[in-house]
C-alpha cells in the first residue's frame, strides 16, 4: 500500500495523460485498490463537449475493467490553487463503486492536499438499495 502523499504525486503525474484541448484544464487521478494496485486516470474531452469524461471516472472504469472491486483511496490533481474536489457525477460513481469509506485526496497545483471521506463529500446518497 502506498501513502496518501505518494498517491497524490501519482495523480499529478497522471495529468500528463489528460486530453483537454477545449478547457485546457488538465486533471489526473490515481486510484488505489485494496490489493495495492494503483490505476491512473485523466480527463478526456471531445468536440461534443458534454461527452467529456472526468479523470476520476476514467480511473474507476479502467479499474473495474481490470477486475478490481475494492478500493481504499483516490487522489485527484487539477490545475488550480484550490484543492480539486470531484464533480457531482463523479461523486455518485465513486460512492457506488468505491464506497463511503474511500479516502478522497484533493490535490492543488502546488502538490499540497487535503483528505475527506466519501461519505463527507456525498451525504444522503442514492444507491441500489432504493431500487429494491
Ligand atoms: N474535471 C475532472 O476531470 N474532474 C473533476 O473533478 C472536475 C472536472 C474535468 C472535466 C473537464 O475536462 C475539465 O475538468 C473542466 O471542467
Amino acid at each position: 500500500m502506498i501513502t496518501n502523499k505518494e498517491l497524490a504525486e501519482l495523480a499529478v503525474k497522471a495529468k500528463s495523460k489528460s486530453i483537454a484541448p477545449y478547457s485546457n484544464f488538465h486533471v489526473g487521478a490515481a486510484l488505489q485498490a485494496k490489493d495495492g494496485k494503483v490505476i491512473l486516470g485523466a480527463n478526456i474531452e471531445n468536440a461534443s463537449y458534454g461527452l467529456t469524461m472526468c479523470a476520476e471516472r476514467t480511473a474507476v472504469f479502467s479499474a473495474l475493467l481490470d477486475g478490481k472491486r475494492e478500493f481504499v483511496s483516490i487522489a485527484i490533481a487539477g490545475d488550480s490553487e484550490q484543492y480539486l474536489p470531484p464533480c457531482g457525477a463523479c461523486r455518485q460513481i465513486l460512492m457506488e463503486f468505491c464506497g463511503k469509506d474511500l479516502d478522497v485526496i484533493m490535490v492543488n497545483n502546488n502538490g499540497a492536499y487535503i483528505t475527506l471521506k466519501m461519505f463527507e463529500l456525498l451525504p444522503h446518497s442514492f444507491d441500489e438499495e432504493f431500487l429494491k
